[in-house]
C-alpha cells in the first residue's frame, strides 16, 4: 500500500488517464473555434490567434498550454504559438486529416458517454438512455445533426477506403455501397474506374429521392428490409459495427439475397487484435457500444458472424486502421 502511495509514476499515470477527457475536450474546443486554421503555418502571438478565432485570450493560452504538452502546438518566444505536424492533422486539407474524427467524437457522441455506466450494466447503448431513442432515429428527426454526421463520416472515407484501392476491380461492372452515406466512397471508386457503375443505398433522409446521374444511382431504403439486387460487388463500410450480432446478421442476410452467385462482399471495418496491446479498434468497440449498442469484432468473431449469415471469408487485408474483409456466399 505505502509502496503505491509513494509511487509518483503510478499516481501520475492514472491521473492522466482519469483526466484524459480534458485533452479530448480541449481538442474539440480548438477544432470548433478553427484555431489551427486561423494559425496557419507560421507562429503567431496568442492575442492575434485569439482575435482571429474570436476566443478569450487568457483561456486560449491555457488551452494551448495543455495542447503544447500533448504535442499539437509549440510555444515560441514571447507568447507566440505554432502548429506541429500532429496538430496540423486537425486541418481539413491535411492528407490523413482527423478533423472529422474529432467532430464525430464530439457533440451528441460525447453526451452519450455520460451514460457509459448504463452501457456497462446493461450492454445497451448509452445514447438511447440520454436521447430517448436510437441514434439513427434521432438523426432522422434532426436534419442539421444528421448532415453534420454524414459530412464527418464522408470526411474519413478517403482514409477508410484505402484498402479498396489495392483490390482488383478488373471485370467488375457494378458496385452497391450499402449504407453508403452521401456517396463519397462510390464517387471515389467511379473516379478511379471509368467503366464501373455505382449505387449508393442509404436511408431516404440521407440519399434523398432515387436518382440516376451518369454511372451513379442513389436509392433510399432500409437495409433490414431489402438491398438493391444484382451488383457485382457489395460494400459495407463501417456498417456492421453499428449493430449487435443479431441485427448485423439480418443485414448480411438481406445482402446475400441481393447478390448473384459471382458477387463479392467487401467489408471495411477495423479488426480487433486478440492480444493485450493498445489498439484503436478496442476504443472504437466501446464507442460503438455506448453510441449504438454495436461492436468491433476480432477475426474469429467475424468468421462466426459471416458464417452464421451464410458467407465464407476469402481473405482479410488492409491495415490496423482499416481492414478489408472479402467474402462470398458459401456454396
Ligand atoms: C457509420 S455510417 C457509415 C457511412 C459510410 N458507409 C461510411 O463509410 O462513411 C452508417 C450508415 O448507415 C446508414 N443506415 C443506418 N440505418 C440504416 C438502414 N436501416 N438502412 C439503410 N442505411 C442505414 C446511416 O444512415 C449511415 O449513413
Amino acid at each position: 500500500m505505502s509502496a503505491l502511495l509513494d509511487n509518483d509514476e503510478a499516481n501520475s499515470l492514472l491521473r492522466r488517464k482519469i483526466m484524459g477527457y480534458i485533452v479530448s475536450q480541449a481538442i474539440f474546443a480548438v477544432t470548433r473555434a478553427d484555431v489551427v486554421e486561423h494559425l496557419g503555418d507560421d507562429a503567431l502571438p496568442v492575442e492575434v490567434i485569439a482575435a482571429k478565432a474570436g476566443v478569450d485570450r487568457d483561456a486560449l493560452t491555457r488551452f494551448l498550454r495543455v495542447l503544447v504538452a500533448e504535442g499539437l502546438f509549440t510555444e515560441e518566444p514571447r507568447g507566440s504559438f505554432a502548429v506541429t505536424g500532429l496538430g496540423s492533422l486537425l486541418r481539413e486539407e491535411t492528407p490523413g486529416s482527423l478533423r472529422h474524427l474529432a467532430t464525430l467524437m464530439d457533440n451528441e457522441a460525447y453526451q452519450a458517454w455520460s451514460a457509459a455506466e448504463h452501457s456497462l450494466r446493461t450492454g445497451e447503448a448509452g445514447f438511447d438512455k440520454v436521447f430517448g431513442k436510437p441514434m439513427f432515429d434521432w438523426h432522422g428527426e434532426r436534419p442539421a445533426e444528421a448532415a453534420a454526421f454524414d459530412r464527418a463520416q464522408a470526411g474519413l472515407v478517403t482514409l477508410r477506403m484505402l484498402p479498396l484501392h489495392e483490390w482488383d476491380w478488373s471485370g467488375v461492372g457494378s458496385v452497391v455501397d450499402v449504407g453508403g452515406g452521401n456517396g463519397t466512397l462510390v464517387d471515389g471508386l467511379l473516379a478511379r474506374h471509368p467503366r464501373l457503375r455505382g449505387t449508393v443505398f442509404d436511408q431516404p433522409h440521407v440519399v434523398g429521392p432515387t436518382t440516376t446521374s451518369g454511372r451513379r444511382e442513389a436509392i433510399g431504403g432500409d437495409f433490414f428490409e431489402r438491398v438493391p439486387p444484382g451488383g457485382d460487388v457489395y460494400v459495407l463500410a463501417q456498417i456492421l459495427h453499428d449493430w449487435d450480432d443479431a441485427d448485423a446478421t439480418r443485414i448480411l442476410r438481406r445482402v446475400a439475397e441481393a447478390m448473384t452467385p459471382g458477387s463479392r462482399l467487401l467489408i471495411l471495418e477495423q479488426v480487433v487484435p486478440d492480444g493485450a496491446e493498445p489498439h484503436p479498434a478496442k476504443l472504437l468497440d466501446l464507442h460503438m457500444l455506448v453510441l449504438l449498442g454495436g461492436r468491433e469484432r476480432t477475426e474469429t468473431h467475424w468468421r462466426e458472424l459471416l458464417g452464421g449469415a451464410g458467407f465464407e471469408i476469402c481473405r482479410v487485408t488492409g491495415s490496423s486502421r482499416s481492414s478489408l474483409i472479402e467474402a462470398r456466399v458459401a456454396r
